[in-house]
C-alpha cells in the first residue's frame, strides 16, 4: 500500500453493547483515503457507513484498530483536544441535513469555523468569499438558509466543510436530502472539487450517482468491506 494517504483506516473495528445486545457495527475495514481522490462508502441502511465515517472524523472510537492520519498519527492514541484540533484545522464534514445555522446568513454560516479558529478578519473575509464562489453562491453570501433552496443549502454546508482548507473531507449521504437532479449538481460540485483542491474526500452514500464519480469504492455489508 501506498504513504500516499491523507487519512487510512486499519482493522477498524466498533462494537456498541454487550451480551445480548451486542452489535459488530463494523468488523474489521482496512482502506486509505488519498487526496485528491473520492472516496465512496456505499452499502444499505445498518451497514456501519456512519460508524465508519464517525470513527475517521475523531467522532467516536474504535474499540479495535486505528484511523491513521497521513503524517502517521493514530488519532486514538491522541488526547480529547489533540483530536479536536486537528478536526477543526485538517476535516470539514457536510451533513446531511445541510447543518447550517438559521438564524445567521450563508456568510455567517462559512464564517463559524474560522472564527473557531481565531483567523483574523481580513483573512476570514478572504476566505469565505473565495469558498463562495467556488460554490457558485458569490451573490447569495447574506442570505438566511430559508432564503435558499435545498442545494443551495448544501453549497452552503460545502463552503463551511472547505473554508478551513482542510486535507479531508467527510460527508455522510450529503445528497439524502435532495431531489435527483440537485443531488447530481451537488455531487459533480464535491467531486470537482476533490479533484481541484487535492482534498481526500470520504463520501458515504446510496446514490448511485456519486458511485459513478467515484476514485476508490468501499462497499459495506454489515461491518465488512465486501469488495471495491
Ligand atoms: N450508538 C449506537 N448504539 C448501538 N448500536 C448502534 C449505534 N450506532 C450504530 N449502531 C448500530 O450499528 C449498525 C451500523 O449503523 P450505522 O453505522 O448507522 O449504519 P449506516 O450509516 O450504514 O446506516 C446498525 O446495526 C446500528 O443499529
Ligand atoms: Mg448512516
Amino acid at each position: 500500500m501506498s504513504a500516499e494517504y491523507a487519512l487510512a483506516g486499519r482493522g477498524l473495528h466498533r462494537q456498541f453493547g454487550s451480551g445480548a445486545n451486542e452489535v459488530h457495527a463494523l468488523a474489521g475495514v482496512d482502506f486509505e483515503a488519498k487526496p485528491g481522490a473520492l472516496t465512496v462508502v456505499r452499502g444499505p441502511s445498518g451497514s456501519g457507513k456512519t460508524t465508519l465515517l464517525n470513527l475517521l472524523g475523531g467522532l467516536d472510537r474504535p474499540t479495535s484498530g486505528q484511523a491513521v492520519l497521513g503524517d502517521g498519527r493514530v488519532l486514538s492514541d491522541l488526547s480529547e483536544s489533540e483530536v479536536l484540533a486537528i478536526r477543526r484545522e485538517s476535516i470539514g464534514y457536510v451533513f446531511q441535513s445541510f447543518g447550517l445555522i438559521p438564524v445567521l446568513s450563508a456568510t455567517e454560516n462559512i464564517e463559524v469555523p474560522l472564527r473557531l479558529l481565531d483567523t483574523p478578519a481580513k483573512e476570514r473575509d478572504e476566505r469565505v468569499a473565495e469558498v463562495l464562489d467556488l460554490v457558485g453562491l458569490g451573490r447569495h453570501g447574506h442570505q438566511r438558509p430559508y432564503e435558499l433552496s435545498g442545494g443551495q443549502q448544501q453549497r452552503v454546508g460545502i463552503a463551511r466543510a472547505l473554508v478551513s482548507r482542510p486535507r479531508i473531507v467527510i460527508a455522510d449521504e450529503p445528497t439524502g436530502q435532495l431531489d435527483s437532479t440537485t443531488a447530481a449538481t451537488i455531487m459533480d460540485l464535491l467531486t470537482q472539487l476533490t479533484h481541484q483542491e487535492s482534498i481526500a474526500a470520504i463520501v458515504a452514500t446510496h446514490d448511485t450517482l456519486l458511485i459513478d464519480r467515484a476514485d476508490e469504492v468501499i462497499e459495506l455489508h454489515q461491518g465488512e468491506r465486501v469488495s471495491g
